[in-house]
């Protein structure tokens, strides 16, 4: 089946949208966008990323292309005309297009957006998370704004690569001071050996993840100790579990970090059931 895309205005075939060559979002990385999980045809927690959306736009200076609700219904449209149940929707603004020019465009200048869309297997989903996935460490190089979800993504692209070349699938940045932020494209958590879920604070270092924040809304009906705080590789490494989450992956078990094996090599209990347990807590629309 041919996919189908939203670009400003109008559903087109994937291989025929284009956006303009002086759009800012390809010139300077100059947009945000938001990943959502569809599960049952449905976006999972699409208020709590609009209002991400909205913030990360807030903080560049960039105008909300649509309405709430028309956004809504662009994402469901797009949703459904690639007819997928399972697995994620992307939605991308950028400040628009004008002559190549760092500063903000002098004149009104209208953002692109484009949606698109597609199928993951749940199956392959769920057999990744039996499995677990190993993660390395990378020295931390992004800029210190990483609470906005800008689309500037060159040293997350690099340190995937660089965890694909040596056969993992994560990459935990690890801060001058010698602390865990976050994975490339998820947030980075451990269960120490009394139980204790640890996760670095949203303050500072990491996005505010959505998949963080109704996890931790699990957490506490699980009676489950939060601790909000920075952590060591030495500490992950000595852990009882460790996970990694994110809208594509939603609880995903971490079995070693930097090939040595965390906890007894294997996904942990307390992540497997937080996994199943997730969706009873996030939303559907
Ligand atoms: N990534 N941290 C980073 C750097 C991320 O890129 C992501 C998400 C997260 C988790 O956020 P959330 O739970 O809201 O998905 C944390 C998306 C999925 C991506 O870039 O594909």
């Amino acid at each position: 089946m041919s996919r189908i895309a939203y670009v400003n205005g109008q559903y087109e075939l994937m291989g025929a949208a284009s956006v303009h060559i002086e759009d800012r979002g390809y010139q300077f990385a100059d947009g945000v966008y938001e990943v959502c999980e569809i599960r049952g045809a449905k976006i999972i927690d699409f208020t709590k990323h609009m209002t991400r959306l909205q913030r990360s736009l807030r903080e560049l200076r960039i105008a909300m292309p649509m309405a709430l609700a028309a956004l809504q219904i662009v994402m469901q449209e797009v949703v459904r005309r690639n007819r997928v149940r399972s697995g994620i929707v992307y939605l991308q603004v950028s400040r628009g297009v004008s002559r190549r020019d760092h500063a903000f465009p002098t004149h009104p200048v209208a953002p692109s957006v484009v949606v698109t869309a597609r199928g993951i297997s749940p199956q392959k989903g769920s057999d990744t998370a039996a499995r677990g996935i190993k993660v390395i460490t990378h020295a931390e190089n992004r800029w210190p704004r990483v609470d906005i979800k800008s689309v500037s993504l060159l040293p997350n692209v690099l340190a995937k690569q660089a965890a694909r070349e040596q056969g993992a699938s994560e990459a935990w940045y690890v801060d001058a001071q010698g602390f865990v932020t976050e994975g490339a494209s998820s947030n980075a958590w451990i269960i120490t050996k009394d139980d204790r879920v640890v996760t670095r604070s949203a303050d500072s270092g990491i996005l505010a993840g959505i998949t963080r924040a109704v996890l931790i809304d699990v957490l506490a009906a699980m009676q489950l100790k939060l601790e909000e705080r920075p952590f060591t590789p030495a500490e992950a490494a000595a852990a009882k579990e460790a996970f990694v989450t994110a809208s594509s992956q939603i609880v995903m078990p971490v079995v070693a970090i930097d090939n040595q094996p965390i906890g007894d090599g294997r996904p942990g209990a307390i992540a497997r059931r937080l996994r199943e347990e997730f969706h009873r807590f996030a939303e559907a629309v």
